[in-house]
């Protein structure tokens, strides 16, 4: 059976232990190699491919990711939801490390990255709706689902989409804050928009890592980062757990 749901695994979560593995994949694409191979399973009663943003053993800085491929593969196979993890930093108050936060904006601050299948033998020009960039009814399950486990999220936020790979100065944290963001992330676009190109339901699972720059006690380390996303992530999977087995996959 081909899965009608993918998940992305972002930082810490290159791997799924809660999924039943039942086989691998690895494939190419017209656009070239997607970042890791595929990996099928089940999550209950329902069939799931698990993809790792960035490659099996976390090898892919973020504006190196293929997200034309990675998207592109999911579509290929016939996926119809895609889940993606993702770890962020914390703007505004409230976003303290281990907060899950699920955005319903984005602003793309990336530049150079192939961010649309619509570029090359179209037979016309096309511009697709992205006025909700997130899928409603897919953050409505995921929001329910945190809800029901009692996990402190925020449920609406915005999302600012960075280039990295290097973490941002106190300044350009400011500038995001006065433009609205509330969390910061260096993967969110394209894979956004690619999804919605593709007419795939596309949600962001957030888990505040750090503090972002200039909002906490000085410098941000990777220890920091990794020591929240641990217990983060296992959080992540118990949702994924429980939102999973109840979606609809028609
Ligand atoms: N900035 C950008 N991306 C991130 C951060 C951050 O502070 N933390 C985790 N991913």
């Amino acid at each position: 059976m081909r899965p009608a749901i993918a998940i992305i695994g972002g930082t810490c979560l290159a791997t799924l232990d809660t999924l039943k593995i039942t086989h691998r994949e690895t494939l190419s694409t017209p656009y070239g190699e997607p970042s890791s191979p595929l990996i099928y399973g089940e999550f209950g009663e329902r069939n799931v491919v698990f993809l790792a943003r960035h490659g099996q053993h976390h090898t892919l800085p973020p504006h190196r990711i293929n997200y034309r491929a990675n998207l592109w593969i999911l579509h290929h196979i016939g996926v119809k939801q895609v889940i993606a993890t993702a770890a962020v930093g914390g703007i505004r108050t409230g976003m303290e490390p281990g907060t899950f936060a699920f955005p319903d904006q984005i602003i793309d601050y990336t530049w150079g990255r192939h961010s649309t299948f619509f570029e090359d033998n179209l037979t016309h020009v096309t511009h697709i709706d992205f006025t909700e960039p997130y899928c409603p009814e897919l953050r409505k399950r995921l929001i329910q689902g945190a809800r029901d486990l009692g996990m402190t999220a925020r449920e609406s936020c915005t999302y600012a989409a960075t280039q990295g790979p290097r973490l941002e100065t106190a300044a350009e944290i400011r500038r995001l804050e006065k433009d609205g963001c509330d969390i910061v992330g260096m993967t969110g676009m394209p894979e956004a928009s690619l999804a919605r190109e593709l007419g795939l339901h596309y949600a962001a699972c957030a888990v505040v890592a750090n503090w972002a720059a200039g909002k906490g006690a000085g410098a941000i380390t990777m220890t920091e980062i990794e020591r929240n996303l641990a217990s983060g992530m296992e959080q992540v999977k118990k949702l994924l757990a429980r939102v999973i087995p109840a979606l609809e996959t028609s």
